[in-house]
């Protein structure tokens, strides 16, 4: 039987998520979306028209299918959590059971199992922000939207993985370096999804077999990126400084989450793995 993979967090062709789910479905992985609900119409609609055919296409000419896409606010963890501002917006209306334990229990409904899990989401309000001059309301959004969301959607999702299964998310190297203008607590936020990554890790490993694992990404013009501003300074700076000077490429990125959530990585787990041109490993830049 081939794998099947819930990815959260691809809303459009640009992201990192979306070439995580092109690798998985090039390795004969059925592929299963998170999207966030605000970006769900468009998505969809674009889906659709065909506007994503272009780049559905995988190196053996077929289209990636997407079996199934689930509307997904992963800040919130079930109804009750949802303030009545958010449920009453007219984003939110047309959908429901976009919350991560809901989203759990449709996937099971409909398919039973996952074996794959990957975050691939972030949001951070102040992230223009100097950290200095971050709101404690900024600071706790981050996290909740970039670090626990995490925990959450691996908490209610572990039951349902089928042992041996494998779980990914994206990380930064903001976490552990000094990156000034990766503000609003995005780098605190990643630092904790580090060390999550290594809890959970033993946590999951011990009750459900399944390893979790965290890929450190290079620069990546995505929609989230451009919105943080500096991102062209970013791969710029990587492309001059990095051991290999090649912009990096989002499937890059999405093969080496394939090879994580496969076979041929099944002692890996509680690793941040490095896919950035090998910029981490400078220490000045030339
Ligand atoms: P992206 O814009 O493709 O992905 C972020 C996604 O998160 C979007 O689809 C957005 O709709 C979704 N999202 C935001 N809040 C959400 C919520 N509450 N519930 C559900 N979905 C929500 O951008 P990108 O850059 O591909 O981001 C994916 C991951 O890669 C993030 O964790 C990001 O921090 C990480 N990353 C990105 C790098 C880059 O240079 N682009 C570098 C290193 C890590």
């Amino acid at each position: 039987r081939g794998k099947r993979a819930f990815i959260a967090g691809v809303a459009d062709d640009h992201g990192y998520g979306w070439a995580i789910a092109k690798s998985l479905a090039a390795a004969g992985a059925e592929i299963l979306v998170g999207t966030w609900v605000p970006a769900l119409n468009i998505f969809e609609s674009s889906l659709r028209r065909g506007k994503f055919d272009e780049s559905r296409k995988l190196s053996d000419g077929s289209l990636m299918e997407i079996t199934k896409v689930y509307p997904l606010d992963a800040v919130y963890d079930n109804p009750e959590d949802v303030p009545e501002d958010v449920k009453s917006n007219k984003r939110y209306l047309g959908s429901s059971n976009w919350t991560v334990k809901e989203v759990v229990d449709s996937v099971k409904q409909d398919f039973g199992s996952i074996d794959i899990l990957v975050h691939s989401l972030a949001n951070g309000p102040e992230v223009t922000k100097p950290l200095l001059e971050t709101s404690r309301y900024g600071y706790l959004a981050a996290i909740s939207a970039s670090s626990y969301s995490y925990v959450s959607l691996l908490k209610h999702f572990a039951p349902i993985i089928n042992p041996g299964g494998a779980s990914i998310s994206l990380t930064y190297i903001a976490s552990e370096r000094i990156i000034p203008g990766y503000g609003g607590g995005m780098s605190s936020a990643k630092a904790a999804l580090e060390s999550d990554t290594r809890v959970l890790a033993f946590e999951a490993g011990r009750k459900h077999n399944v390893r979790v694992n965290t890929i450190s990404a290079g620069p990546l013009r995505s929609r989230a990126a451009k919105a943080i501003g500096f991102i062209d300074m970013m791969i710029d700076y990587s492309s001059e400084n990095a051991p290999l000077q090649k912009e990096l490429s989002a499937e890059e990125v999405g093969n080496a989450a394939a090879f994580l959530s496969s076979p041929l990585a099944s002692a890996i787990t509680g690793t941040v793995l490095y896919v950035d041109n090998g910029l981490n490993a400078m220490g000045v830049g030339v």
